[in-house]
């Protein structure tokens, strides 16, 4: 049975926790077989059998943590992970004034990449999100939900959902594909939105249900770039319908009641939320709608941060995510989004943390294998070059991830001081 030993810092995130409930167990170890944790704790009441300081019987490695800090595998729980080409060309006209309205209305924005990734195949699609993926476990990334809504045509959506599928599997964070069909109307249907509401509701969500690529099904509500409410509605009642739980991209530019809307629609999360209104937090508390909160975007489109504070007060449980994709967010770092989730936000260190761990696993219903650690749950974690959270966030650098492992596999790095 391999062991970690000599744990600065082993944050557990116990499911039944609050926001800032990170279960920390200081001076630790940890022990599993195969990729099942069977044993962690503090150091002094190692069992016996486990310990192989003293030369006693355990017959796996044990590892030297060195006083280093070890998590769950972090979750990001909101991304949009397949795509063609980049958009640099709009973060310059951005920095030079330009909205993302204003760019959308031009034909840039979403339209531009949803022409770039029509125009790969299957395999492009899957080794360039493969690629992706990689430098994610790098950062203690162990899961990933995953968006479509770059292909919003029948063939172009499953395309994309196909590739998350034959990306599944070992050495790969455990994926999570939601349809986001409703990301935008194509320009093919300009004249004709109900159209493509039909085309989706009829016939995309169908096909994707058939060949069972998504458990979400979300929508991005914002008239003008996205879809309006109406829209939205047909679209996520259909995936509900089809058996895929709705997710809503709600409130990012503008309040569009997307909070309130998602919450009456039995959403799991409502994602952005920076314009949110004090209503829509109640909706959303009563309602046990989960907050994902997106700083990387909020910061490349230079949006007033989401009233965490107050979503925290109601009691609504806050998940924060990367949103990588390439316009808003052309970042996977989710170890970013955290640190700004606290300088921009107000969360602490360990509620942006319980935030890409126990909260995103519940919002992307990975709440039984992936967030927490503790005996019978897989083993999924990292082991982060910082004694603790605090000082993991606050100090951004390179190479703070010494380890990913997934499922008991080194899938990145190394485990440190191999005995
Ligand atoms: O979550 N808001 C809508 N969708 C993405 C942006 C997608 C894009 O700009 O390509 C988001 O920010
Ligand atoms: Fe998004």
């Amino acid at each position: 049975m391999p062991c970690l030993t000599n744990i600065g810092t082993l944050v557990t995130c116990p499911p039944e926790g609050g926001q800032g409930d990170l279960g920390a167990v200081r001076g630790a170890a940890m022990v599993w077989e195969g990729d099942t944790i069977t044993w962690l704790g503090p150091r002094a009441d190692l069992p016996r059998e486990a310990d192989q300081r003293e030369g006693a019987s355990g017959n796996g490695p044990s590892y030297d943590c060195g006083g280093r800090l070890v998590i769950p595998g972090l979750v990001d729980c909101h991304t949009h992970l397949a795509f063609g080409g980049w958009r640099a060309d709009e973060f310059a006209a951005r920095s030079a004034g330009t909205g993302y309205p204003e760019i959308a209305a031009r034909g840039g924005g979403i339209a531009s990449t949803v022409r770039a990734t029509r125009a790969m195949s299957r395999q492009e699609l899957a080794d360039r999100a493969g690629g992706f993926l990689q430098g994610m476990v790098r950062l203690g990334i162990t899961a990933v939900e995953c968006k479509s809504g770059y292909g919003l045509s029948v063939e172009h959506e499953l395309r994309t959902l196909r590739a998350y599928r034959d990306l599944s599997g070992s050495g790969a964070p455990r994926l999570v594909p939601t349809c986001l069909a409703g990301h935008m109307v194509p320009a093919e249907y300009a004249g004709d939105r109900q159209g493509y509401i039909r085309l989706v509701t009829e016939e995309i969500l169908p096909a994707v249900a058939r060949e069972g690529l998504a458990s979400f099904c979300d929508a991005f509500l914002e008239p003008g770039p996205g879809l309006d409410a109406a829209e939205t509605t047909a679209v996520l009642e259909a995936g509900h319908r089809h058996g895929m739980v709705a997710k809503l991209h709600a409130d990012q530019l503008t309040d569009g009641g997307g909070a309130r809307l998602a919450a009456s629609l039995g959403a799991i999360s409502a994602d952005h939320l920076e314009r949110v209104s004090d209503e829509g937090i109640e909706a959303m508390a009563e309602a046990g709608t989960i907050a994902v909160v997106l700083p990387i975007a909020g910061v490349y489109l230079n949006c007033p941060p989401p009233p965490v504070r107050r979503m925290v007060e109601a009691g609504v449980q806050v998940a924060v995510a990367t949103d990588f994709n390439p316009g808003s967010a052309p970042s996977y770092h989710l170890p970013l989004a955290l640190t700004l989730a606290c300088v921009k936000m107000g969360m602490s260190p360990a509620e942006a943390v319980r935030g890409a761990t126990t909260v995103a696993a519940r919002a992307c219903g990975l709440e039984e294998v992936s967030g927490s650690l503790a005996p019978g749950r897989p083993a999924d974690f990292a082991v982060i070059d910082a004694p603790d959270v605090d000082s993991w966030l606050y100090h951004f650098k390179e190479g703070t991830c010494a380890a990913t492992v997934i499922g008991g596999v080194t899938v990145a790095g190394q485990l440190p001081g191999s005995q």
